[in-house]
């Protein structure tokens, strides 16, 4: 342990972090040193337990063999590959390897270095589809209102959550957004999918009617929104969206950067509702969080729209440095073994009847307004403290850090999404903590 606490740094300053407190943070530091499958480590030398896997990244648990051993063989064989006009083995096999868990119109994977990237790829896949296919006309863009798609321009101008987006001056033109579907005064405290709200994906026909379908290239959603405090898809909302995309020929883009990869207890969130979009953005579960990578999946109709012209030229001006590099491929390979020998892409279905119960017992804890829950995500909403908006959530993410265990807010929301490994007595465990949390008074 003094190794640990010897490699603690004593300056803080020159890191800007990422979507954090600042200055709060350098006045009480919260560093992770170790982790081991559900628990961190921290600078002081205590054990949390991992609520979030993570950000929604960690799903096979913390430092699992089979991941750490395939990077480090790769890291001594092949470093690094050209990604343009080279390749290496991993990347081909990775790929084989996702189109037979994807959903089976899935085909093709282009590679990405994060959710971030993922959304951007998946835009740009989607808008020059469209004019390979003579629909040059088809350039809007169509996201939802407090969607997340990370925070590159693309993804901001489709995503939905003001704070990540009023800085940033006009984004991309051509957007337009359908309307969030949370609705609180009709579904709180749903278990599952709620009931009301289903009819708000003929939002979409409104929108089509406005612009015309002959402008509108693609509407991207998260089946299940994560980042904005979980919101879970009304019944029959999904499957509507996909009927009046299919109707209008516009592309659905399904962004699972979170859903992907057994959160809700299939593969992905496409087969857990058994809809399935024309392009699916994934990161995060793919490589179990451990190296930054993210997997775009397309149609073979998309595919092939490309493969024209002269064989010698590139069908698609889009790519990056590290698309499918070698040490990154062979985490997916180590992430996608443990998947499947644990059986965790389908174990949060096994898991999440006992997690909703235990969820939802924390209703009658002070300020708790909204409970809602699908898979192996949960969402506890907190009543604001008057004129401090987002505190009382920030205050329980404090407590919970310093009682041992980690979970994630953002406004007054508290978002859980433990890793797919979290045993019965852990869940216990977490909801022991969290129950503590917020009954003392934050
Ligand atoms: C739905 C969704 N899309 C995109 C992203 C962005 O991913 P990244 O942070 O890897 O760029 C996230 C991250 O949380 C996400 O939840």
């Amino acid at each position: 342990m003094s190794n640990r606490l010897n490699s603690t740094p004593n300056d803080l300053r020159a890191f800007w972090m990422p979507f954090t407190a600042n200055r709060q943070y350098k006045k009480e530091p919260r560093l992770f040193v170790g982790a081991k499958d559900m628990h961190y480590t921290t600078h002081d030398g205590r054990q949390v337990l991992d609520g979030t896997a993570g950000l929604w990244c960690v799903n096979a648990g913390h430092c699992r063999p089979k991941i750490t051993e395939a990077i480090r063989e790769q890291a001594g064989e092949l470093d690094y590959a050209p990604a343009f006009q080279l390749g290496h083995p991993k990347a081909f096999e990775l790929a084989n390897r996702l189109i037979d868990l994807a959903p089976d119109n899935m085909a093709h994977v282009l590679y990405t270095n994060s959710g971030s990237e993922s959304v951007e790829t998946a835009l740009k896949v989607a808008l020059a589809y469209q004019r390979v296919k003579g629909q040059g006309s088809r350039t809007r863009l169509i996201g939802r209102e407090r969607g997340y798609h990370g925070v590159n321009f693309g993804g901001i101008s489709v995503g939905g959550i003001v704070s990540n987006r009023k800085m940033f001056g006009t984004l991309l033109t051509g957007v337009d957004h359908m309307p969030h579907t949370h609705q609180p005064a009709k579904n709180a405290f749903t278990k599952g999918m709620p009931e009301h709200g289903g009819d708000l994906a003929d939002e979409l026909e409104r929108i089509v009617t406005l612009h015309d379908a002959s402008t509108i290239a693609a509407v991207i959603v998260e089946p299940v929104s994560g980042s904005t405090g979980v919101l879970i898809p009304p019944k029959g909302y999904l499957q509507r969206l996909r009927e009046i995309c299919t109707k209008h020929g516009i592309l659905l883009i399904f962004d699972e950067v979170i859903t992907g990869f057994g959160r809700l207890g299939a593969p992905f969130a496409s087969q857990y509702f058994d809809v399935k979009p024309d392009i699916m953005v994934t990161a995060k579960g793919l490589t179990n969080g451990v190296i930054p990578m993210g997997a775009v999946f397309v149609t073979a109709e998309i595919h092939d729209a490309f493969m024209q012209g002269p064989e010698h030229m590139i069908e698609f001006f889009h790519g990056y440095t590290y698309s499918g590099n070698p040490i990154a491929s062979a985490a997916a390979l180590g992430t996608l073994d443990t998947y499947r020998d644990e059986n965790l892409l389908t174990r949060a279905a096994e898991i999440a009847p006992y997690w909703e119960e235990k969820l939802h017992s924390l209703r009658d804890c002070p300020n708790v307004i909204d409970i809602r829950n699908l898979g192996l995500i949960g969402a506890i909403e907190l009543k604001p403290i008057d004129g401090e908006p987002t505190k009382r959530a920030f205050n329980a993410f404090l407590n919970a850090y310093n009682d041992g265990l980690l979970i994630r807010t953002t406004g007054d929301i508290i978002a859980l999404s433990p890793p797919l490994i979290i045993t019965h007595e852990q869940i216990d465990e977490l909801f022991d903590k969290l129950r503590k949390v917020l009954m003392n008074n934050i």
